[in-house]
């Protein structure tokens, strides 16, 4: 929704809500599944974001192979293991524009995947430090 309703308010830039909505459990305890799919289209019709959030009800390495359009902002809030992080990035970075912006949710736990990426691409040189927001760590693409 934050998403949906930063591009009405703005460039009107397409949100694409690549989630699959089947059952899984995240790496912190939460359950996950079919009855999220009912709280996003009632999130999207509430809040009117349906005009700028296209659900695309299916994982990211299914969808991101066959992607054709450039991506200015990547939001990653999915598996938080190391492993499904990285695949998360290794899809998505051909799609990537130059200087593009790749936010990480639940950032702050160093025993978590997106810590564990960001500061290994951090030390590689690849992204720098955006910002900060709450949870959410931003890089950009360098
Ligand atoms: C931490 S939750 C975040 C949910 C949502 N972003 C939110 O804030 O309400 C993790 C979500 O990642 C989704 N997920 C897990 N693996 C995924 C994958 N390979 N591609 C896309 N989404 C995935 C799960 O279905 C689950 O809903």
């Amino acid at each position: 929704m934050a998403l949906g309703l930063g591009s009405i308010a703005g460039g009107q830039a397409p949100v694409y809500a690549i989630e699959p909505h089947e059952p899984f459990i995240g790496v912190l305890g939460g359950t996950f599944g079919a009855e999220d799919r009912a709280h996003f289209y009632r999130s999207m019709l509430f809040s009117g974001c349906y005009k700028a959030v296209r659900l695309i009800n299916l994982s990211s390495e299914i969808v991101a192979p066959g992607w054709q359009r450039p991506v200015s902002l990547l939001w990653i809030d999915g598996d938080h293991s190391y492993a499904a992080v990285r695949r998360d990035l290794t899809c998505w970075e051909p799609h990537l524009l130059p200087q593009a912006l790749v936010a990480f949710h639940d950032s702050l736990d160093a025993t978590l995947g997106p810590a564990q990426l960001i500061q290994e691409l951090l030390d590689a040189g690849t992204y720098a430090r955006f910002q900060q927001v709450g949870l959410t760590t931003v890089l950009q693409k360098r």
